[in-house]
């Protein structure tokens, strides 16, 4: 089964052809992110406006690559939701051309949805069910629990800044680029932990709640008055990067690792731009390991937005809808 997947929810433009859920045919991201960066975050207009330009190039490279015609698609799948407006409607619009021209079945996806499906794409082991799913992205900090495909239970979220917009923020207030999330990984990198030189220290928010919630915005705040308190240099930048990615990754990891255990599950799938983080990679991998959990990331590329991950996640959920229903959603949720 081959099918065409298209992801505009934010500034990424992603096309990709997947077979059978797992097999990359083509996979193609135009981002508009350097167009971002003297803003410190995404200009929601500026994003739309480049997803108009890219979409046709972008969907004419995949074809190229793949060798593979329209008339061979058995789907078109598209992100429609949640997302930003006005970049919703150049992947939706867009998709229910195609799927009306070349009388394709059109999938609506769920952005989320498919940031978990990311894990299933490649020559891999899948991961079993029940599991628990950790989104971490620019918008969202979600625990899932999913006991079969199409079979989710929200158990939290972020109560209010997602987890890479902490990451990008905190990296506006270290005069970092944007995206922050690989800007504060590189810089903390550069922090060599010695504890009798280790003078920062921030909080973990909610870390020993009950619930499966998160807040990442009093962390923030932390790091500004941190920030304030005495100037910047080079080590000192590194330091707060590398506290603030231990902080959030403390938490995440503290939580993920609760409900996994709580819900008695076999795997632990994390998926989303903040997924691409080696430090946090290394250490869901360690105290799945230890706690006896598969945990599961997808391939680098694929933690941030794409549109292979959207084929994949339409290959597992196979239901068509109508094109002239499909709508562009963006407060979608499960
Ligand atoms: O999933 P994604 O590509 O887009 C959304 O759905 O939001 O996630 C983007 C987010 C950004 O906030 C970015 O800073 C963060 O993922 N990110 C990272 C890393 N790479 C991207 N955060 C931490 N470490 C990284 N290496
Ligand atoms: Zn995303």
């Amino acid at each position: 089964m081959i099918i065409l997947g298209i992801e505009t929810t934010c500034d990424e433009t992603g096309v990709g052809i997947v077979r059978d859920g797992r097999q990359i045919l083509a996979n193609v991201v135009a981002s508009s992110a350097s167009m971002h960066q003297k803003y410190g975050g995404i200009v929601p207009e500026v994003a739309a406006r480049d997803q108009i330009r890219s979409i046709i190039p972008a969907l004419q490279e995949v074809f190229q690559v793949s060798s593979i015609k329209y008339q061979d698609l058995d789907a078109i799948a598209v992100a429609n939701g949640p997302g930003l407006i006005g970049s919703l409607l150049i992947g939706v619009e867009t998709a229910k051309t195609i799927s009306l021209v070349f009388k394709k079945p059109l999938i609506s996806i769920n952005h989320l949805v498919a940031h978990i499906y990311a894990n299933w794409i490649g020559n891999r082991k899948h991961p079993s069910f029940p599991l628990i799913a950790l989104i971490v992205s620019g918008g969202h900090t979600d625990l899932i629990l999913m006991t079969d495909h199409k079979k989710y239970r929200w158990l939290g979220g972020t109560l209010d800044d997602a987890a890479g917009e902490a990451f990008d923020k905190v990296a506006r207030v270290l005069g970092l680029g944007y995206p922050g999330g690989p800007e504060i990984e590189r810089v903390a990198k550069q922090f060599t932990v010695d504890s009798l030189q280790k003078t920062v220290r921030l909080p973990r928010p909610m870390i020993s709640d009950e619930n499966f919630d998160f807040s990442f915005s009093g962390l923030k705040t932390a790091v500004v008055n941190t920030v304030n308190s005495s100037p910047l240099t080079v080590n000192s930048k590194a330091e707060i990067a590398y506290e603030f990615q231990n902080a959030v990754f403390d938490v995440l990891v503290t939580k993920t690792l609760k409900a996994a255990k709580k819900y008695k599950v076999k795997s632990i799938v994390v998926g989303g731009g903040v997924s691409a983080n080696s430090a946090l990679r290394i250490r869901m991998s360690a105290i799945g390991q230890k706690n006896k959990f598969a945990v599961f990331f997808p391939p680098k590329n694929l933690s941030v937005d794409n549109g292979v991950m959207i084929a994949a996640a339409a290959y597992y959920k196979r239901q068509s809808n109508n094109p002239l229903n499909i709508s562009a959603v963006p407060g979608l949720y499960f």
